[in-house]
Order: structure tokens, then sequence, then C-alpha cells
């Protein structure tokens, strides 16, 4: 039966993924009656997207805690003004190098409890591009075969935080000044097991839990022998029909369930200024379907 809203309106914008929020004002947080409903909407639709929104960084951060905890992502500075917002920044003049995000990937599954989700606020936004991708894991899971889905329900993976390890770094990588993350750290190379199929905590569904960033290999099997099936499944996972795409406004917030989706930000916006505030939520352990947790 379809959902329905007294405190907002929602407008589903893709098949597998990601609904426009309107009908709310979230400069002050909502009263709990409004907070229910986006939940309600985000367990619906993984992604919420809220335009013409103004948020000062301490509304952003009052808003956020609306929906847990906060929690601060490791090896990424934070603002100096405030310890729990990252500016996701580009200047015009940074060309033809890597940006935030830049690639499939849910955030920080190299932790035992990898964050919740994350509320991203659009600040400056160039005139085009800079778009970001979302991919439903529940979609590509339910995608797969009952016996790729059988066999994936056991198994569990290893993830690292090779990007900012001394293991995975690429030599010549060149990144945005204007983010700065800690690269060289041995504790980043640290391995943390998650199962490959997460059951999610609030909706029951079984979302695909592997990205190309962190997930090194699975349980007991070398790299070399993980590689065919882990390539099959990152690029399984991002098919058009499981996607759909944000385009920014100053002023939009989105807001993601990093436990059932990845996001891809995407680098075609050379010679334009981009600035995000980003907050991320704290979120919990992974539990397979065989409560193969981490
Ligand atoms: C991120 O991965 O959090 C960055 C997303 C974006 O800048 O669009």
């Amino acid at each position: 039966m379809a959902t329905t809203y007294q405190r907002i309106k929602v407008a589903p914008m893709a098949g597998a993924l990601g609904a426009e929020i309107g009908g709310i004002d979230l400069s002050r947080p909502p009263e709990p009656a409004a907070i229910a409903e986006i939940r309600r909407a985000f367990h619906d639709h993984q992604v919420l997207m809220f335009r013409d929104q103004k948020l000062s960084p301490e509304q952003h951060l009052a808003l956020g805690r609306c929906f847990g905890p906060l929690t601060r992502s490791p090896y990424v500075k934070h603002m100096d003004a405030y310890p729990d917002i990252i500016a996701v920044l580009k200047e015009a003049d940074e060309n033809k190098i890597s940006t935030f995000g830049n690639a499939w990937h849910s955030d920080f599954s190299f932790l035992e409890e990898p964050p919740m989700g994350s509320l991203l606020y659009g600040r400056e936004i160039p005139s085009h591009g800079g778009d970001t991708l979302f991919a439903s894991m529940y979609a590509a899971y339910e995608a797969l075969s009952p016996g790729m889905r059988a066999m994936l329900d056991g198994m569990s993976a290893v993830h690292t935080g090779k990007p900012y390890g001394v293991q995975g770094v690429p030599k010549d990588l060149r990144v945005s000044r204007s983010i700065q993350m800690e690269r060289n750290n041995p504790a980043a190379d640290r391995e943390t097991l998650h199962p490959v199929v997460r059951v999610h905590p609030d909706t029951g569904r079984k979302a695909l839990f592997v990205n190309a960033i962190y997930t090194q290999r699975f349980e007991n099997m070398t790299a070399a022998e993980s590689k065919p099936l882990l390539d099959f499944l990152f690029a399984h996972a991002i098919q058009p029909e499981f996607t759909c795409r944000l385009r920014w406004a100053p002023g939009s917030l989105a807001m993601w369930d990093n436990r059932c989706t990845m996001h891809y930000a995407i680098n075609d916006y050379d010679g334009r200024r981009r600035l995000m505030h980003r907050i991320t939520v704290a979120g919990e352990r992974s539990v397979g379907p065989r409560r193969n947790a981490a």
C-alpha cells in the first residue's frame, strides 16, 4: 500500500530510489510528527532531496541531530569553526584533479560502525555540472539470481580505508587542495569484516554491501580470487535502472541512507566553484541475513 503523508509532499524521482520532498521548511528542527514522516520517506526512497532551504551551519547541524548523533569522518579535515561539518569544496582554478567522492562508494564502509547517512547541503553550485549519482543497493541485490543471492547471503568481505592507508594509494594521485585528506596512515590499512548482504535495521530489506573504494576481498579468499566476483558486483550495482541523479541548486539539501545506497560525485565542472557542507549521522554494526555480523 502506498504511504500517505500529511506534513510533507513526496515526489519520487526515479524508479529505484530518490524522492523530492516539499512542503517543509528545515530551518527549524521539524516537529516529531514531521520527522517521523521524513523517516518514512527516507526508508521508502533512500535518498531525499529538499529544495530552496536556507540553512546556516548551526541550523544544518540541528537538523542532522534530529536523525541521530553526528559523527566525524576519519582521515578527512573538518571545518575549524564547525568540527562536525566537512566543507566539500573545489575551487574554479582546480583543474584535472581528483575530487571528494568521485568514485562509487558507500561512506567509510571500512569502519566497524559505518555511518547511517549524510546530509549534504549545496552552498555554491556551478551553473552546470557537479551532479551526484546514487545507486540503490536494494535494487542491485533484488535483481540478482536466486542462486547468487543465496550464495552472497552467507558471505562476508574485508573492507579497508585504502585511499588513506599506505598500501593502496595511487602514487600519482592529485587531489583538490580545497579538501584535505590524510594519506599514508597505517591505521587505515586495518581490515574490517562486513556481511556482503546487509539487512537494513529499520526496513528489514536486504541490500548489497560492497563498494569499489573500500571492499578488498571476500573473507577467507585472496584478492585475486575475489576480484572477478567483486568486479561483477561493482558493475552490476551501478546499472542506470538502479540509479538516480541529483541536480543541485544553492539551498538544496540531500539526505541519503548509507546502508543501502552508494553514491558518486561527478567531477565535470572544471573552471567553476562548488561548495557543499556535509554532516554525517552515526550508524551501527552491520548484520547479514544469517546474522554474519562483522
Ligand atoms: C560525498 O561523497 O559525500 C560527496 C558528494 C558530492 O560532493 O556530491
